[in-house]
């Protein structure tokens, strides 16, 4: 699809899809990825406890957060309640134990109460992780019974609209042969790699993330159906801080947001969430 028939499309489209977006929860979604931090399990429990304790008083904002795989098992044994819950930030795509060093499946995850699983994040895919691995470790991960959060977004934007063909791409072939039954476990999170980290070259506008987000329901619709395509919350991430996030929600019409090196800051984490949840 090229860029014009994004817009074009808009005016139909959304329309409709405001009434009925979001459906696997009301509440906006908040992901903390924390990557490959912190350094030390005593400092991830009270990080973890600090914004459990803002998440826990937010019925509008669903909070999950996603350490390192180390320390899921012991905060695991904090989490009260569904207000502020763990995900993982990848797994493995087979479920049978089998010779795989270093790898954690999908069994594993649910077998310690993890529901969540973020999937083809740009930074595993900058060491090598293809379309194709993540297809795999998305069908497994939803066989499994995990909520899927499947990231997806360009390296650079271009005049003509490439980038968008760059995107389809990338959600057609990261969800190749996934069985419609499962698609209401899976969130989409556009995440451009020019807006992600310390290197981002600018912050992305709400609308970088509105039209991107048309353009995955409407891929999604092409390749399911619509009524399937509308019900896929769509996240955006990205550099998100406590003075953008109420414009991605709100102006960019997000159904929630994938927050990284904000996410390890509890006041400021804490502030998005309160932000996220005045919107319901
Ligand atoms: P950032 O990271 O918020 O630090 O830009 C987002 C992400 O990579 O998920």
């Amino acid at each position: 699809m090229e860029r014009g028939e994004i817009r074009d499309y808009q005016a139909t489209w959304f329309l409709v899809s405001r009434v009925t977006i979001c459906s696997m929860t009301n509440k906006k979604i908040i992901i903390g990825n924390w990557k490959m931090a912190p350094s030390t399990m005593k400092e991830a429990k009270v990080t973890f406890n600090s914004i459990k304790k803002i998440a826990s008083k937010l019925p509008n904002a669903q909070t999950i957060i996603c350490p390192p795989f180390v320390y899921l098992s012991e905060l695991k044994k904090t989490v009260s309640g569904n207000r502020c819950v763990l995900g993982a930030q990848d797994s493995f795509w087979d479920s049978k134990e089998k010779a795989h060093t270093g790898e954690v499946s999908p069994e594993m995850l649910s077998g310690l109460g993890i529901k969540y699983v973020i999937l083809g994040h740009s930074e595993k895919r900058a060491l090598g992780e293809s379309d194709e691995i993540v297809n795999k470790k998305v069908n497994e991960c939803l066989k499994e019974g995990l909520i899927v959060v499947l990231c997806v977004g360009e390296s650079q934007r271009d005049e003509h609209g490439e980038y968008t063909k760059f995107i389809k791409k990338e959600i057609i072939d990261s969800l190749k042969k996934i069985q419609k039954k499962y698609l209401n476990n899976l969130m989409i999170a556009y995440e451009p790699i020019w807006a992600i980290g310390k290197s981002a070259t600018r912050v992305a506008s709400p609308e970088d993330a509105l039209e991107v987000s048309i353009l995955i329901k409407k891929v999604l619709a092409g390749m399911f159906n619509k009524d399937i395509a509308m019900k896929v919350p769509i996240l955006y991430g990205g550099s998100v801080n406590p003075d953008n996030s109420k414009s991605f929600l709100t102006d960019g019409e997000m159904d929630g947001l994938l927050v990284g090196r904000a996410s390890l800051d509890a006041n400021k984490f804490g502030k998005i969430l309160k932000i996220a949840n005045q919107l319901n």
